[in-house]
């Protein structure tokens, strides 16, 4: 299948099926206009750098509740932020988070572009590129572990990692469409997270199975490899 024809089915079955996460508000295409809502996918993609979307769920509304934009967070106390995020664990993350949030509320809010937001601290190239496709609708490439499963899958690529990583962004790039690349960043999470598990994928509840070469091949599960360590 193309690249086009696989991006459409997932954003078909995104718009029917995507979780409803309080860091997306509104969950779907076109993006809200809410000044604060770069803050909270910012907020939302440190949180859920290391940490489960279970876990980070009442961390982020109690974030969101002390402060609701950016500039509130910059005002805040370092001993504050550090109390708010106890419990998230890899505290580096909550100091690097206020640090770049007093970045940002000084230059006047988020930069939009993927090269420009990698600038910030703390801000990593998952981090940079899922900012600038969730929030601003740019096109990113973002990879995170549940992408790796589902493009490994995808294209049945039987090198192992990590030294498959290299074929597995290439093969992402491809697929990453123009419009809505945030919706399609998160869509693959979602497919990764809930469909195309490591252990026990339902291709049967999947949008792509009819495009999968690990499915076409039968043992889906087998994929991706891991090296030795
Ligand atoms: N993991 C990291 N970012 C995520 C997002 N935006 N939605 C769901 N899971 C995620």
């Amino acid at each position: 299948a193309s690249a086009k024809t696989i991006s459409d089915a997932l954003l078909h079955w995104y718009d029917a099926y995507a979780r409803d996460l309080p860091w997306r508000n509104p969950p779907r295409a076109p993006r809200p206009s809410d000044p604060a809502w770069p803050y909270r996918v910012w907020l939302s993609e440190v949180m859920l750098q290391q940490t489960t979307v279970a876990a980070v769920k009442p961390y982020f509304a109690k974030f969101v509740a002390n402060w609701p934009t950016v500039e509130a967070l910059a005002a805040a106390e370092e001993a504050e932020v550090m109390a708010a995020w106890a419990g998230l664990g890899y505290y580096s993350r909550a100091r690097n988070l206020l640090k770049c949030a007093r970045a940002v509320a000084a230059r006047g809010g988020f930069p939009e572009s993927k090269e420009a937001l990698r600038g910030l601290p703390g801000l990593g190239p998952y981090t940079a590129a899922a900012v600038a496709a969730i929030a601003f609708g740019q096109r990113a490439v973002v990879v995170d572990a549940n992408v790796e499963r589902v493009v490994a899958r995808l294209f049945a690529i039987t090198e192992p990692l990590p030294a498959a990583r290299k074929a597995i962004r290439e093969r992402a790039e491809e697929i990453t469409p123009e419009q809505r690349a945030g919706d399609f960043a998160q869509a693959m999470m979602d497919l990764g997270a809930q469909i195309c598990t490591a252990r026990d994928p339902r291709c049967l509840l999947c949008p792509l199975a009819g495009d999968c070469a690990a499915r076409a091949k039968g043992d889906p599960a087998r994929l991706p490899v891991k090296a030795p360590r």
